[in-house]
């Protein structure tokens, strides 16, 4: 008898053009197109392992040992049921496929990142999910194409099909079938820019991003604003600056989608606060670390931007990243019970 199994990981990615609003939340289709950077395969990711087996009774998962309900029409429920349509294509082809379509799946994911690194797991966990199942049901499919159903998991997991540096396009087809995610350069273009996570706060976040962005789309005026006039612009200038490894201008977009990102949040009825003094100081400290650095005619030296919480992520080419971790602890003495907090994690296989 045969044994129909596999395994696959995905790291986590973080957005450097913020994805925030959905036009279409069934599909899971944004208002505006994002751009991220997914880490290196070593540290943060998720690893999922799939079987199909007649024997079994129904679909079911385990996320970290603990079985999570597979609502029927929820977004879990969705990926497999769409991963199992592209299988049956195969079979439809292949009379001699065996009929992996009609058998229940057992799902197990895990993260190998504590959960005190207070980071978003949506994104490597479905994005693990779906190269598993495309494993599992040997499927001819590029990553884009699996991107298209990770969306429809969360929409920051379709980027995390690619390493290296990604664009989510928005896409124009009510469908969907244009929504998805497209590789700008792999890691290996651009080894030298680093990601240090600084861990501010590892409670759970007040407001998830998937209620957050809705309630934004629905009160935000800033945020028409951003999806017009904003983000298409900013989507071309950071490709051209990843493409031409300009950290200038790299940082300088980073940033200031980060900011609009937070306004947007802030302009929400009620406001929603993802921030904390904690990295606000982080944000005026990075702010004077490349003032000094460019008054004395160099040029930026590190990016902060953030997600739908309070910890930093700092992109920053490799040669700064001592000085800005010594600069970090010399500022923000460590907790007393919080041995680790900050974790460097390579873009490009290094970390420490
Ligand atoms: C702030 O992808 O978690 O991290 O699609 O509702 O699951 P859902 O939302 P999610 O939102 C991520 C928001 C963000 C920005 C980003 O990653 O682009």
């Amino acid at each position: 008898m045969s044994i129909y199994q596999a395994t696959a990981s995905a790291p986590v990615n973080i957005a450097c053009i913020k994805y925030w609003g959905k036009r279409d939340t069934k599909l899971i289709l944004p208002t505006n197109s994002s751009l991220s950077v997914t880490l290196d395969q070593d540290h943060l990711r998720s690893t999922t392992t799939s079987r199909a087996d007649p024997s079994f009774t129904k679909d079911r998962l385990w996320l970290n040992g603990k079985e999570e309900e597979i609502n029927e029409g929820g977004r879990l429920a969705t990926c497999i049921r769409e991963m199992k349509r592209l299988r049956r294509e195969v079979e439809d082809k292949e009379p001699n496929a065996p009929k992996l379509s009609t058998f229940p799946v057992h799902i197990s994911s895990r993260n190998n990142f504590p959960t005190a690194a207070g980071l978003a797991s949506s994104a490597s966990g479905f994005a693990a999910l779906v190269k598993s199942l495309a494993t599992l049901y040997q499927l001819p499919a590029h990553p884009s194409q699996l991107s298209l159903i990770a969306r429809q998991g969360s929409g920051s997991a379709c980027r995390s099909l690619f390493g290296g540096y990604v664009a989510w396009e928005m896409g124009s087809k009510p469908d969907g079938s244009d929504s998805l995610a497209v590789e700008v350069a792999p890691q290996s273009h651009w080894p030298d820019l680093h990601a240090l996570i600084c861990v501010v706060s590892d409670d759970k976040k007040g407001t998830s991003s998937t209620s957050g962005m809705q309630q934004t789309v629905e009160t935000s005026a800033l945020l028409q604003h951003r999806i017009k006039h904003v983000v298409p612009e900013r989507m071309e200038a950071i490709k051209k600056a990843i493409l031409a490894k300009d950290f200038d201008s790299f940082a300088r977009i980073t940033m200031k989608d980060s900011n609009q990102f937070h306004a947007v949040c802030l302009d929400t009825e009620p406001p929603i606060f993802y921030m904390n003094d904690v990295s606000r100081s982080i944000i005026a400290l990075i702010v004077e670390y490349n003032r000094v650095s460019v008054a004395n005619g160099g040029g930026y030296k590190a990016a902060y931007t953030y997600d739908a919480g309070p910890n930093a992520v700092i992109y920053a080419p490799k040669e700064n990243l001592k000085e800005i971790i010594s600069l970090i602890v010399k500022y923000f003495p460590q907790a007393e019970n919080f041995k680790d907090p900050f974790q460097l994690f390579g873009t490009q296989g290094v970390g420490a």
